[in-house]
Protein backbone atom coordinates (compact mmCIF):
# COMPACT_ATOMS: atom_id res chain seq x y z
CA UNK A 1 0.00 0.00 0.00
CA UNK A 2 1.00 3.50 -0.63
CA UNK A 3 2.70 5.45 2.58
CA UNK A 4 0.07 7.51 4.37
CA UNK A 5 -0.70 10.97 2.82
CA UNK A 6 -0.38 13.36 5.61
CA UNK A 7 -1.45 17.20 6.06
CA UNK A 8 0.90 19.25 8.69
CA UNK A 9 0.41 22.24 10.42
CA UNK A 10 2.51 24.71 11.76
CA UNK A 11 1.89 27.79 14.50
CA UNK A 12 3.65 27.65 16.91
CA UNK A 13 5.36 30.81 16.64
CA UNK A 14 5.51 33.87 13.83
CA UNK A 15 5.63 31.18 10.55
CA UNK A 16 1.72 30.10 10.12
CA UNK A 17 2.89 26.75 8.03
CA UNK A 18 1.19 23.57 6.47
CA UNK A 19 2.37 20.86 4.07
CA UNK A 20 1.82 17.11 2.49
CA UNK A 21 3.88 14.34 2.80
CA UNK A 22 3.70 11.34 1.44
CA UNK A 23 6.13 9.02 2.78
CA UNK A 24 9.65 11.24 2.79
CA UNK A 25 7.93 12.99 -0.34
CA UNK A 26 7.37 16.23 0.58
CA UNK A 27 4.29 16.91 -1.88
CA UNK A 28 3.85 20.93 -0.96
CA UNK A 29 4.80 22.83 1.67
CA UNK A 30 3.50 26.33 2.32
CA UNK A 31 5.12 28.89 4.76
CA UNK A 32 3.15 32.16 5.57
CA UNK A 33 5.76 34.80 7.35
CA UNK A 34 4.79 37.26 9.49
CA UNK A 35 7.23 39.72 9.79
CA UNK A 36 5.61 42.83 8.39
CA UNK A 37 3.18 42.26 10.99
CA UNK A 38 5.57 42.37 13.86
CA UNK A 39 8.49 44.71 12.47
CA UNK A 40 7.25 47.94 13.94
CA UNK A 41 7.11 46.18 17.74
CA UNK A 42 11.16 44.88 17.74
CA UNK A 43 10.01 41.46 18.49
CA UNK A 44 6.49 38.96 17.71
CA UNK A 45 4.05 40.03 19.42
CA UNK A 46 1.89 37.25 20.83
CA UNK A 47 -1.60 38.45 20.15
CA UNK A 48 -0.76 39.84 16.84
CA UNK A 49 0.85 36.41 15.97
CA UNK A 50 -2.54 34.42 17.11
CA UNK A 51 -5.20 36.28 15.28
CA UNK A 52 -2.75 35.83 12.48
CA UNK A 53 -2.53 32.26 12.70
CA UNK A 54 -6.13 32.10 13.20
CA UNK A 55 -7.40 34.01 10.14
CA UNK A 56 -4.56 32.23 7.67
CA UNK A 57 -4.28 28.21 8.59
CA UNK A 58 -7.29 27.76 6.71
CA UNK A 59 -6.08 29.45 3.77
CA UNK A 60 -2.37 27.99 4.05
CA UNK A 61 -3.97 24.50 4.04
CA UNK A 62 -6.10 24.93 1.30
CA UNK A 63 -3.06 26.21 -0.85
CA UNK A 64 -0.93 23.18 0.49
CA UNK A 65 -3.22 20.75 -0.74
CA UNK A 66 -3.58 22.39 -3.74
CA UNK A 67 0.22 23.08 -4.58
CA UNK A 68 0.44 18.68 -3.76
CA UNK A 69 -2.55 18.29 -6.39
CA UNK A 70 -4.66 16.28 -4.02
CA UNK A 71 -7.71 16.97 -2.24
CA UNK A 72 -8.94 17.22 1.78
CA UNK A 73 -10.79 14.27 1.58
CA UNK A 74 -7.44 12.25 0.42
CA UNK A 75 -5.89 12.96 3.37
CA UNK A 76 -5.16 9.53 5.66
CA UNK A 77 -4.12 11.49 9.10
CA UNK A 78 -3.90 15.34 10.70
CA UNK A 79 0.02 16.20 12.11
CA UNK A 80 -0.04 19.37 13.92
CA UNK A 81 2.62 21.23 16.28
CA UNK A 82 0.93 20.42 20.24
CA UNK A 83 3.58 23.59 21.49
CA UNK A 84 6.27 24.09 22.79
CA UNK A 85 5.42 27.86 21.30
CA UNK A 86 3.34 30.50 21.68
CA UNK A 87 -0.14 28.99 23.44
CA UNK A 88 -1.72 31.48 21.26
CA UNK A 89 -0.86 30.16 18.15
CA UNK A 90 -0.47 26.46 19.32
CA UNK A 91 -4.33 26.43 20.27
CA UNK A 92 -5.27 28.15 16.70
CA UNK A 93 -3.42 25.11 15.26
CA UNK A 94 -4.30 22.26 17.54
CA UNK A 95 -8.07 23.93 17.33
CA UNK A 96 -7.68 24.04 13.58
CA UNK A 97 -6.40 19.80 13.12
CA UNK A 98 -9.11 18.71 16.10
CA UNK A 99 -11.50 20.15 13.16
CA UNK A 100 -10.19 18.37 9.90
CA UNK A 101 -9.34 14.98 12.20
CA UNK A 102 -12.71 14.59 12.90
CA UNK A 103 -14.38 16.44 10.08
CA UNK A 104 -12.62 13.29 8.00
CA UNK A 105 -12.49 10.76 10.54
CA UNK A 106 -8.52 10.06 10.27
CA UNK A 107 -5.93 10.42 13.17
CA UNK A 108 -4.81 13.27 14.87
CA UNK A 109 -1.16 13.53 15.65
CA UNK A 110 -0.01 15.83 18.25
CA UNK A 111 3.83 17.07 17.39
CA UNK A 112 6.20 18.54 19.74
CA UNK A 113 7.61 21.17 17.55
CA UNK A 114 11.58 20.58 18.78
CA UNK A 115 10.87 17.12 17.45
CA UNK A 116 10.06 18.35 14.03
CA UNK A 117 13.25 20.08 13.84
CA UNK A 118 15.31 17.14 15.00
CA UNK A 119 13.81 14.49 13.53
CA UNK A 120 14.06 16.32 9.75
CA UNK A 121 17.57 14.75 8.82
CA UNK A 122 15.62 11.68 8.40
CA UNK A 123 13.27 12.83 6.33
CA UNK A 124 16.10 14.69 3.98
CA UNK A 125 19.01 12.67 4.39
CA UNK A 126 17.46 9.43 5.59
CA UNK A 127 20.02 9.05 8.54
CA UNK A 128 19.91 6.33 10.85
CA UNK A 129 18.91 6.41 14.75
CA UNK A 130 20.81 7.39 17.03
CA UNK A 131 22.51 10.11 15.34
CA UNK A 132 23.73 13.75 17.23
CA UNK A 133 22.03 17.04 16.32
CA UNK A 134 22.86 20.40 17.09
CA UNK A 135 19.36 22.66 17.12
CA UNK A 136 20.14 26.24 16.51
CA UNK A 137 17.35 29.18 16.37
CA UNK A 138 15.91 32.28 17.41
CA UNK A 139 14.65 30.51 20.29
CA UNK A 140 16.50 27.35 20.75
CA UNK A 141 19.69 25.47 21.56
CA UNK A 142 20.49 22.19 22.30
CA UNK A 143 22.91 19.50 21.66
CA UNK A 144 20.01 15.92 21.21
CA UNK A 145 21.04 12.72 20.62
CA UNK A 146 17.69 11.60 18.90
CA UNK A 147 17.36 7.93 19.58
CA UNK A 148 13.61 7.43 18.20
CA UNK A 149 10.81 9.29 16.92
CA UNK A 150 10.31 9.95 20.86
CA UNK A 151 12.86 9.22 21.95
CA UNK A 152 15.47 12.18 23.05
CA UNK A 153 18.73 12.99 25.14
CA UNK A 154 19.79 15.98 25.81
CA UNK A 155 23.36 16.81 26.11
CA UNK A 156 23.48 20.52 27.04
CA UNK A 157 22.25 23.78 25.78
CA UNK A 158 21.73 27.37 26.42
CA UNK A 159 21.94 28.91 29.51
CA UNK A 160 20.50 32.22 28.94
CA UNK A 161 20.04 33.40 24.82
CA UNK A 162 19.37 31.61 22.08
CA UNK A 163 22.14 32.58 19.29
CA UNK A 164 19.62 33.24 16.74
CA UNK A 165 18.68 36.02 19.35
CA UNK A 166 21.86 36.79 19.82
CA UNK A 167 22.59 37.57 16.27
CA UNK A 168 18.96 39.39 16.10
CA UNK A 169 20.16 41.74 19.16
CA UNK A 170 23.51 42.48 17.70
CA UNK A 171 21.54 44.23 14.55
CA UNK A 172 19.77 45.97 16.18
CA UNK A 173 22.28 46.93 18.33
CA UNK A 174 24.56 47.96 15.18
CA UNK A 175 20.97 49.36 13.09
CA UNK A 176 21.12 46.58 10.70
CA UNK A 177 17.55 44.67 9.20
CA UNK A 178 15.73 41.92 10.71
CA UNK A 179 15.98 38.85 10.98
CA UNK A 180 19.59 39.57 12.20
CA UNK A 181 21.33 36.16 11.23
CA UNK A 182 21.58 36.91 7.26
CA UNK A 183 22.44 40.94 7.52
CA UNK A 184 24.90 39.90 10.80
CA UNK A 185 26.63 37.46 8.08
CA UNK A 186 27.18 39.54 5.40
CA UNK A 187 28.33 42.22 7.51
CA UNK A 188 31.06 39.77 8.97
CA UNK A 189 31.84 38.83 5.13
CA UNK A 190 33.63 42.42 5.07
CA UNK A 191 35.16 42.37 8.55
CA UNK A 192 38.27 41.76 10.77
CA UNK A 193 37.32 38.95 13.29
CA UNK A 194 40.22 39.63 15.23
CA UNK A 195 40.03 43.53 15.61
CA UNK A 196 37.45 42.96 18.47
CA UNK A 197 38.17 40.59 21.39
CA UNK A 198 35.00 39.12 22.35
CA UNK A 199 34.05 36.56 24.76
CA UNK A 200 33.92 32.88 24.43
CA UNK A 201 31.15 32.46 27.39
CA UNK A 202 31.69 29.00 29.23
CA UNK A 203 34.54 28.01 27.24
CA UNK A 204 36.08 26.94 30.38
CA UNK A 205 33.09 25.13 31.97
CA UNK A 206 32.69 21.08 31.16
CA UNK A 207 29.84 19.73 29.78
CA UNK A 208 28.02 20.86 26.58
CA UNK A 209 25.57 23.98 27.99
CA UNK A 210 26.15 27.44 26.39
CA UNK A 211 25.98 31.03 27.31
CA UNK A 212 25.16 33.88 24.44
CA UNK A 213 24.14 37.00 26.28
CA UNK A 214 27.15 38.13 27.23
CA UNK A 215 28.20 38.33 23.77
CA UNK A 216 25.91 40.97 22.98
CA UNK A 217 26.06 42.73 26.00
CA UNK A 218 29.84 42.80 24.64
CA UNK A 219 29.12 44.25 21.66
CA UNK A 220 26.84 46.98 22.95
CA UNK A 221 29.66 48.01 25.39
CA UNK A 222 32.24 48.03 22.02
CA UNK A 223 29.45 50.18 20.25
CA UNK A 224 28.94 52.73 23.07
CA UNK A 225 32.31 53.23 23.18
CA UNK A 226 33.22 53.91 19.50
CA UNK A 227 30.32 56.30 19.46
CA UNK A 228 31.49 57.92 22.69
CA UNK A 229 34.84 58.59 20.85
CA UNK A 230 34.22 59.03 17.46
CA UNK A 231 30.80 60.10 17.60
CA UNK A 232 29.10 57.11 15.53
CA UNK A 233 29.63 53.93 14.16
CA UNK A 234 32.14 53.73 10.37
CA UNK A 235 31.13 51.34 8.01
CA UNK A 236 33.86 49.26 8.69
CA UNK A 237 32.98 49.34 12.75
CA UNK A 238 29.83 47.62 11.82
CA UNK A 239 31.61 45.15 9.36
CA UNK A 240 34.40 43.93 11.89
CA UNK A 241 31.97 43.94 15.03
CA UNK A 242 29.93 41.14 13.02
CA UNK A 243 32.66 39.82 11.78
CA UNK A 244 34.14 39.26 15.76
CA UNK A 245 30.30 38.44 16.79
CA UNK A 246 30.17 35.52 14.54
CA UNK A 247 33.88 34.35 15.57
CA UNK A 248 32.93 34.01 19.30
CA UNK A 249 29.78 31.82 18.46
CA UNK A 250 31.70 29.79 15.64
CA UNK A 251 34.20 29.33 18.65
CA UNK A 252 31.72 28.53 21.19
CA UNK A 253 29.56 26.42 18.84
CA UNK A 254 32.50 24.20 17.66
CA UNK A 255 34.26 23.64 21.30
CA UNK A 256 30.50 22.53 22.32
CA UNK A 257 30.10 20.21 19.49
CA UNK A 258 33.54 18.88 19.95
CA UNK A 259 32.20 17.75 23.19
CA UNK A 260 29.15 16.35 22.32
CA UNK A 261 30.50 14.28 19.76
CA UNK A 262 32.90 12.72 22.24
CA UNK A 263 29.75 11.70 24.46
CA UNK A 264 27.71 10.75 21.38
CA UNK A 265 30.49 8.62 20.01
CA UNK A 266 31.12 7.04 23.70
CA UNK A 267 28.12 4.85 22.70
CA UNK A 268 29.65 3.13 19.63
CA UNK A 269 26.62 4.31 16.92
CA UNK A 270 26.33 1.95 14.09
CA UNK A 271 26.78 4.85 11.34
CA UNK A 272 27.87 7.74 13.27
CA UNK A 273 25.92 11.01 12.39
CA UNK A 274 25.58 15.24 13.07
CA UNK A 275 22.71 16.71 11.79
CA UNK A 276 22.53 20.80 12.23
CA UNK A 277 18.85 22.37 12.12
CA UNK A 278 16.78 25.84 12.96
CA UNK A 279 17.60 29.03 11.42
CA UNK A 280 20.91 29.61 12.59
CA UNK A 281 22.09 26.45 10.43
CA UNK A 282 22.08 28.76 7.32
CA UNK A 283 24.84 30.63 8.44
CA UNK A 284 28.09 29.76 6.40
CA UNK A 285 30.78 30.14 8.64
CA UNK A 286 29.53 28.11 11.16
CA UNK A 287 28.27 25.08 8.93
CA UNK A 288 31.91 25.11 7.03
CA UNK A 289 33.13 24.91 10.85
CA UNK A 290 31.43 22.21 12.07
CA UNK A 291 31.82 20.37 8.71
CA UNK A 292 35.08 20.54 9.39
CA UNK A 293 34.93 18.99 12.92
CA UNK A 294 32.69 16.36 12.03
CA UNK A 295 35.28 15.25 8.95
CA UNK A 296 38.05 15.47 11.58
CA UNK A 297 35.84 12.92 13.82
CA UNK A 298 34.74 10.77 11.51
CA UNK A 299 30.68 11.57 11.46
CA UNK A 300 28.72 12.04 8.16
CA UNK A 301 27.40 15.50 8.36
CA UNK A 302 24.15 16.71 7.13
CA UNK A 303 22.49 19.66 7.11
CA UNK A 304 19.07 20.27 5.84
CA UNK A 305 18.33 22.69 3.13
CA UNK A 306 17.25 25.83 4.32
CA UNK A 307 13.12 25.72 3.76
CA UNK A 308 13.19 22.59 5.79
CA UNK A 309 15.93 24.49 8.11
CA UNK A 310 13.73 26.94 9.45
CA UNK A 311 10.01 26.83 10.88
CA UNK A 312 7.99 24.73 8.22
CA UNK A 313 5.23 21.69 8.41
CA UNK A 314 6.89 19.81 6.28
CA UNK A 315 8.89 19.02 9.74
CA UNK A 316 5.54 18.39 11.28
CA UNK A 317 3.85 16.22 8.94
CA UNK A 318 6.92 13.67 8.99
CA UNK A 319 7.72 13.32 12.59
CA UNK A 320 3.52 12.93 12.80
CA UNK A 321 3.77 9.92 10.14
CA UNK A 322 6.76 9.04 12.11
CA UNK A 323 4.44 8.31 15.52
CA UNK A 324 1.65 7.17 12.65
CA UNK A 325 4.37 4.21 12.14
CA UNK A 326 4.62 3.35 15.76
CA UNK A 327 0.87 3.68 16.48
CA UNK A 328 0.87 6.63 18.16
CA UNK A 329 -2.16 9.24 17.44
CA UNK A 330 -4.19 11.72 19.57
CA UNK A 331 -7.78 12.51 20.63
CA UNK A 332 -9.74 15.31 20.98
CA UNK A 333 -8.24 15.76 25.00
CA UNK A 334 -4.81 16.45 23.10
CA UNK A 335 -3.50 19.87 24.61
CA UNK A 336 -1.73 22.71 23.25
CA UNK A 337 1.49 23.31 25.82
CA UNK A 338 3.39 26.16 25.72
CA UNK A 339 6.14 24.18 27.52
CA UNK A 340 6.89 20.91 26.37
CA UNK A 341 10.58 20.00 26.95
CA UNK A 342 11.77 16.85 24.72
O1 LIG B 1 14.39 28.28 13.03
P1 LIG B 1 13.98 29.70 12.84
O2 LIG B 1 13.40 30.10 11.51
O3 LIG B 1 12.92 30.13 13.88
C1 LIG B 1 12.99 29.86 15.22
O4 LIG B 1 13.67 30.63 15.94
O5 LIG B 1 12.36 28.85 15.66
O6 LIG B 1 15.28 30.59 13.14
C2 LIG B 1 15.27 31.99 13.01
C3 LIG B 1 16.59 32.52 13.52
C4 LIG B 1 16.64 34.03 13.59
O7 LIG B 1 17.10 34.41 14.87
C5 LIG B 1 17.65 34.40 12.50
O8 LIG B 1 18.36 35.58 12.78
C6 LIG B 1 18.55 33.19 12.48
O9 LIG B 1 17.67 32.09 12.66
N1 LIG B 1 19.26 33.08 11.21
C7 LIG B 1 20.62 33.14 11.10
C8 LIG B 1 20.91 33.12 9.70
N2 LIG B 1 19.72 33.03 9.03
C9 LIG B 1 18.74 33.01 9.97
N3 LIG B 1 21.58 33.23 12.02
C10 LIG B 1 22.85 33.27 11.59
N4 LIG B 1 23.21 33.26 10.30
C11 LIG B 1 22.28 33.20 9.32
N5 LIG B 1 22.64 33.20 8.04
ZN1 LIG C 1 11.53 26.20 15.21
Amino acid sequence: AAAPLILGLESSCDDTAAAVLRGRAVLSSVVMGQNALHEAFGGVVPEIAARAHAERLDLCAEQALDEAGVTLAQVDAIAVTAGPGLIGGVLSGVMTAKGLATALNVPLIGVNHLAGHALTPRLTDGLAFPYLMLLVSGGHCQFLVVRGPQDFTRLGGTIDDAPGEAFDKTARILGLPQPGGPSVEAEAAMGDETRFRLPRPLLDREGCDLSFSGLKTAILRQRDSLVEAQGGLHAQDRADLCAGFQAAVRDVLVEKTRRAIAAYLSETPAEPAFAIAGGVAANQTLRAALEALCADAGLRFTAPPLGLCTDNAAMIAWAGSELLALGVTHDMTLQARPRWPL
